[in-house]
């Protein structure tokens, strides 16, 4: 799950906004709803499921909070920050209330999970609290909160997969889509709060899963992005007696065959579950992106058996050298915690050098924020000083913007066939693609037939540590 949108550390050239605006006012509704989302692209991918059930009702989308009727909030809990930033949007929709009497105000996602009722009884903020797994049940919450009932459902699911609801694509650029195939994660890494707010694991049928990544080829989409907390534990089985069970490679490879111009990525893959088996899946099709985010969270088998990973330094590190031997050109990132609780001065430094020995294309760096509830919260003390938390992150940081610029700089002179997303945010004069790899290029408009979905070859010329430049050639 570990591919999160909101937080400054993070590499903003690939981070979408902190809250994803619906699209522009949908009139032929009469009602609208206004849905921002936080945290990680799950949560996006949620945001439309439940745009698709609020569809469904009679709800159209607006991009305008002053317009709206109903006004929901998709929610991350896994940081402080997190969930401060949520608590200030609250506030600032709760005034809006003045204005308009009939506003409904709802609460989605992980926060609601973790919160429950507490949003309406003591901080009597919103109106609706509803858990991930109970998106079903937002049209009678609607109405009861419309009615003055307090409107909570935060029951978790052993089956739910929303396989058969139709995402209503929001603030799409028409070419990507996420597609989430699990939900849920069974592993209890300590300072983890999801396996809490998103309950159990469960894959979602397959057969949906390729029906929605055709139908969007159809549409003309050109990228599909397979989400999940852990896409390697993806494990289906039929209720039908002889049905073949279905692993996350066998998908994969469903996946990849749709068509050879559909292009296929995923996340988030936990180092002890990514198989040989999905490694050579990615070698035999090119279309399967040669990008792997593969969260490390720590360098130390001291602090990594703390924090319940499963996994040694030295596991890891082979783990990347299988990876390296069976693509040999394959881009790996990774999720990084500094500070974790009783982590010393040579735990940070394992930490630094295991970045060195993996060369990590980008990472996603925090430090420690204790959740309640967590393992880690009941078991051991966040002992290490705030200072020293950021300080240490702070290495991590600079390492990072080392490693990323040299593995930017490796890229010079070479070529590779991107798919055009849109304009560059900086410069409407040039396109934005990202290699195989996960790397954003991007490169002057020279030839006006090009359009967004087109792919194109692409020389790189120059490079920060954030993005590579180039100029569209002949292949
Ligand atoms: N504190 C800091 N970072 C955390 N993450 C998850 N829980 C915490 C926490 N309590 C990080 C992990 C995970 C990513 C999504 O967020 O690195 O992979
Ligand atoms: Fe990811 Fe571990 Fe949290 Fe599961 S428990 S969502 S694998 S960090």
């Amino acid at each position: 799950m570990e591919q999160f949108l909101v937080d400054k550390t993070q590499d903003e050239s690939r981070q979408g906004e902190a809250y994803a605006p619906t699209h522009a006012r949908e009139a032929q509704y009469n009602r609208h709803f206004y849905i921002e989302s936080y945290g990680c692209q799950m949560n996006f991918a949620d945001s439309e499921v439940v745009a698709s059930i609020l569809q469904g009702e009679g709800f159209g989308a607006t991009r305008n909070v002053e317009e709206a009727d109903l006004i929901f909030i998709n929610t991350c809990s896994i940081r402080e920050k997190a969930e401060q930033t949520v608590r200030k949007r609250l506030t600032e929709f709760k005034k809006l209330k003045k204005n308009n009497k009939q506003l409904l105000i709802g609460v989605l996602g992980c926060m609601a999970e973790r919160l429950k009722s507490k949003f309406l009884e003591e901080e009597k903020l919103v109106d609706i609290v509803v858990g991930p797994d109970a998106y079903r049940s937002l049209p009678s919450l609607v109405m009861e909160a419309a009615g003055g009932q307090k409107a909570v459902n935060v029951l978790l699911s052993r089956e739910e997969t929303y396989a058969d609801i139709a995402p209503v694509r929001l603030d799409s650029n028409g070419v990507s889509a996420f597609v989430s195939i699990m939900r849920g994660c069974n592993n209890m890494c300590s300072f983890c709060v999801v396996p809490f707010t998103r309950g159990r694991e469960r894959s979602r049928d397959w057969k949906s899963i390729i029906e929605e990544c055709k139908d969007l080829f159809e549409k003309g989409y050109k990228e599909v992005t397979l989400l999940g907390q852990n896409v390697d534990s993806y494990y289906y089985t039929s209720t039908q007696p002889d049905a073949p069970v279905v692993t996350f490679a066998n998908l994969l490879e469903k996946v990849a065959q749709i068509s050879p111009n559909l292009l296929v990525r995923f996340s988030t893959s936990h180092p002890k579950d990514i198989t040989d088996e999905v490694l050579y899946t990615m070698a035999k099709y090119e279309n399967i992106c040669n990008y792997i985010h593969l969260p490390v969270q720590s360098g130390s088998s001291r602090i990594l058996q703390l924090m319940n990973r499963t996994y040694t330094r030295e596991w890891y590190m082979a783990k990347v050298d299988r990876i390296r031997s069976i693509i040999p050109d394959c881009g790996i990132s990774s999720d990084i915690i500094a500070g974790f609780c009783t982590e010393e001065e040579s735990d940070h430094e394992d930490t630094l050098s295991i970045m060195r020995y993996s060369k990590y294309d980008f990472s996603y760096m925090f430090f420690y924020s204790e959740r309640p509830g967590t393992l880690a919260a009941r078991r051991y003390q966040d002992d290490v000083p705030e200072k020293t938390k950021k300080r240490r992150l702070q290495e991590i940081v600079a390492l990072q913007n080392q490693l990323s610029l040299e593995s930017n700089q490796k890229e010079i002179g070479k070529k590779y066939k991107v798919l055009i997303e849109g304009d560059s945010k900086k410069n409407e004069q040039e396109w934005k693609a990202r290699t195989s790899h996960n790397k954003v290029v991007v490169f002057p408009k020279t030839n006006l037939s090009h359009k967004k979905g087109d792919f194109v070859t692409v020389q790189i010329t120059e490079c920060t540590q954030a993005t590579l430049r180039g100029e569209i050639v002949l292949s």
